[in-house]
């Protein structure tokens, strides 16, 4: 199968900043599943993507971000990205930040590179100077801010006129994560919290700040075959198990069970045993004049 798999393209129309010190913003950092060191180092082995995943991504999320000398990801948790687009775009600084010290523990253990640099900070109070990054990147973090408008205010600032931002999410209307199949509970926790299409453009490009660059979906393999998926679930690694009581949970994990006994190498709906992982991709670029 290809790796690059386009699978969507979806249609639009198209400073007050508080200072915290860093021990403040470990204060105020509410999202205890992140803030958690064992939940860290969890989150590090269950969310690892296959090498040739992860690649088709970093690719992906350059070939969006333009020219770019210095790439801010927003949210950036173990660092994955941050290391991956570090090989992806060479000569790029790119600065990780994250308001979780154990998140950022565990980046800089498992990926660690000479051209990234992680920093404690928050989405709306980025500890970077105005007009300082080139483009930015935010994978899996919009729905974990509790004020977006702010967020993009913030992002704004601090990216040069014309920089370019990858939101990669899944939108409250197309919700299908694989986990869904066994957990359905959390798709009407998602549902709440996942922000929709036009919620999440309105955000960003409220005040002017942003434009509509494009929206489409990208789906790439996150799991050999279903059992290796089920392994990968049963670290309990991913924020979102964290709302399930444990019943609920050995309760998912029993139907996964029954699903990898009846077909181990291939999940449902899935191409050639592996199972596929889709989502959103929002591509916005900077006004020339933020508001
Ligand atoms: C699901 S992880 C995504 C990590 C990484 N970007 C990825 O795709 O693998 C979400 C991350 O968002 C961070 N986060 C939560 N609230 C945040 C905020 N207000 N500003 C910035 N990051 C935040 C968490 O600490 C966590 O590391």
């Amino acid at each position: 199968m290809t790796r690059f798999q386009l699978l969507e393209a979806h249609s639009f129309e198209s400073v007050c900043i508080v200072r915290l010190q860093p021990r403040d913003v470990v204060g105020i950092f509410k999202d205890i599943a992140h803030a958690d060191p064992r939940l860290a180092a969890a989150y590090e082995r269950g969310n690892d993507l296959p090498g040739a995943s992860l690649r088709a991504w970093a690719d992906l999320i350059a070939s969006q971000l333009g020219d770019a000398d210095r790439i801010l990801e927003v949210g950036a948790g173990t660092g994955i990205f941050c290391a991956a687009l570090a090989e992806q775009v060479p000569q790029a600084e790119i600065v990780g930040v994250d308001p979780s010290e154990p998140m950022l523990a565990e980046a800089a253990r498992h990926h660690g590179h000479p051209r990234v640099h992680y920093r404690l900070g928050t989405a709306d109070a980025l500890p970077l100077d105005a007009g300082s990054c080139d483009a930015a990147l935010l994978s899996r973090v919009v729905h974990h801010l509790p004020d977006r408008p702010a967020a993009a205010r913030e992002l704004a600032r601090v990216l040069r006129p014309g920089g370019r931002v990858v939101i990669r999410t899944t939108v409250r209307e197309r919700l299908d994560a694989p986990v869904y199949r066994y957990w359905p509970e959390l798709l009407a926790h998602d549902a709440r919290r996942f922000p929709a299409e036009a919620e999440l453009l309105a955000d960003f490009t409220g005040g002017g700040r942003f434009a509509v660059t494009r929206v489409f979906s990208f789906a790439q393999p996150i799991a050999r075959n279903l059992a290796e998926l089920r392994d990968r679930y049963a670290l309990r690694a991913e924020s979102k198990f964290g709302v399930l009581s444990e019943a609920e949970f050995a309760a998912g994990l029993a139907r996964l069970d029954a699903a990898v006994s009846v077909e181990p190498a291939a999940g449902p709906a899935d191409g050639d045993g592996e199972v596929l992982e889709r989502y959103d991709v929002v591509v916005l670029e900077r006004a020339a004049e933020p508001a």
